[in-house]
């Protein structure tokens, strides 16, 4: 696990992967997936995300003003199907799914183990953010601390292989793995595309 400059926070989100959510408020932790997720602005890092208002995620992020984006591999689709298709209000799903965990460096959700990224946030409590939270679930979150997995997180960007890579949500359960890098250069003017 290396630590990513806060500038570079919104590298590990900007090809748009599915994510899972940890909040935890007053000795009670929860895990969601979360597919609409977004960079907002570069540095401070800030992000969207879509809390829905019947999950258990937005009774404690609304309590507690923190929560972690982690970014699953692929080979995490079962727990990120899993663990967006079950609630936690009645039981914990990191005992029920025996999911690992890895302690926060700011905040008090813990990141789960496994994944390639993990980003520390706190949500953003300004004049407008509780009028657009009950408008449209959107949450305005900032970026306070920010690790990825070694192996992956290089030179300042991603480096990802058909097998060892992150994921996107289409439909019940079916995701596209993230593909291939292809560098694009710029067009000469008059050049045909
Ligand atoms: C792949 C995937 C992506 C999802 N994306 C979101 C999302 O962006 N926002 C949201 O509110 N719910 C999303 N969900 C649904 C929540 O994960 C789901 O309602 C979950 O059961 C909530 O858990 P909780 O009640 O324990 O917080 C997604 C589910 C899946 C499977």
């Amino acid at each position: 696990m290396v630590q990513v400059e806060l500038r570079d926070a919104f590298r590990l989100l900007n090809h748009g992967a599915t994510t899972l959510i940890a909040s935890a408020h007053d000795g009670r932790r929860n895990v969601m997936a979360a597919q609409w997720v977004m960079p907002l602005d570069f540095n401070p890092p800030k992000f969207a995300i879509v809390i829905d208002s019947n999950t258990y995620t937005r009774k404690l992020v609304e309590a507690s003003g923190e929560l972690v984006i982690n970014v699953p591999l692929l080979a995490q689709a079962d727990l990120v199907w899993t663990v967006g298709s079950t609630s936690g209000q009645s039981s914990d799903k990191f005992a029920d799914f025996n999911i690992a965990t890895l302690p926060s460096q700011v905040v008090g959700p813990p990141c789960i183990a496994g994944c390639a990224a993990w980003l520390e946030c706190k949500v953003v409590q300004a004049p407008y953010a509780a009028s657009v939270a009950e408008a449209l679930d959107l949450f305005v979150v900032e970026v306070v601390a920010a690790r990825a997995a070694a192996e992956l997180w290089q030179d300042r960007c991603w480096h990802f292989s058909h097998e060892v890579c992150t994921m996107h949500h289409t439909a019940r359960g079916s995701f596209f793995r993230t593909g291939e890098t292809q560098q694009a250069r710029l067009l000469e003017s008059n050049e045909r595309y």
